[in-house]
């Protein structure tokens, strides 16, 4: 069903132009003048090694860029799911304060990366201010794209395929990724991932640890992802994470899954 045809994880996209127009660019050019360092050497090593996984990640998917793109729609538009006071909170507070730090860490350590990507493809490497605030970057950015106004229902296409052959059915695949997102210790995120042999699955990472990081337990594509920390629903759910979970499945937004499933297909 789900074609053989995998990508090289990062031969293009390291290599593709980003153009940013913010943070980077000052970090350009404040180390034009320097020699290669021991960070710069680790990186390069670092690409080296990950071209050799088999990741599949697509060149068609933008990279994660070191600044925060705007909220796609308004502060109250997941109402009454999320409520307004949160999304403020988390995108203003939460999210933000982790490229703000992500850009402190990059900055203090000299280092000079294009997108967020660079820097998870080689999270082994980088000190835990780095790779903890590169995570929360990348998380969230993906995290908007997943939601939206009047969202919900199911996906169609070939994610839709892919998930009735993978686990039987919708409604089975939504059981799982509820119950996966329940089970979640502490702060952390369920995803719904297409791995390294082109497999769908749901897996959870901790804090703001990604799926694409070189170190991950396991390693794949976000198509889905829930935050279940604290700061994403307390404000309104309380204790009752059960009840966010279970909401959230109103305010999907099926067509990025399906948009970044059909790019690796
Ligand atoms: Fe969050």
């Amino acid at each position: 069903m789900i074609a053989n045809n995998r990508r090289s994880f990062l031969g293009k996209g390291l290599t593709s132009a980003f153009v940013l127009t913010s943070g980077l660019g000052i970090l350009s050019s404040c180390n034009n003048d320097k020699k290669e360092t021991g960070i710069d050497r680790s990186l390069k090593i670092g690409e080296k090694q990950h071209q050799k996984l088999k990741v599949s990640f697509s060149d068609k998917i933008q990279k994660t860029p070191l600044f925060q793109l705007p909220l796609p729609y308004g502060f109250d538009a997941l109402e009454p799911y999320i409520d307004k006071e949160t999304m403020y909170l988390h995108y203003t507070k939460h999210h933000a304060g982790y490229v703000k730090k992500m850009n402190a860490a990059l900055e203090e350590m000299g280092l000079k990366v294009d997108n967020v990507e660079q820097i998870l493809s080689s999270a082994s490497k980088y000190p835990a201010k780095l790779t903890n605030n590169a995570g929360g970057q990348y998380n969230h950015t993906l995290f908007w794209t997943f939601m939206k106004p009047n969202g919900g229902g199911a996906p169609s296409g070939n994610l839709s395929s892919a998930i009735d052959q993978e686990f039987g059915s919708f409604e089975n695949f939504k059981k799982t990724f509820q119950d996966t997102a329940m089970s979640v210790f502490g702060s952390g995120w369920a995803w719904l991932i297409c791995d390294n042999d082109k497999k769908l699955r749901i897996v959870k990472t901790a804090n703001q640890n990604t799926t694409i990081a070189d170190n991950a337990k396991v390693q794949g594509l976000p198509l889905l992802g829930l935050d279940v920390w604290e700061h994403a629903y307390y404000l309104k759910y309380k204790n009752l994470r059960k009840e966010y979970v279970e909401n959230w499945f109103n305010i999907i937004n099926w067509n990025t899954s399906e948009k970044r499933f059909d790019s690796i297909i």
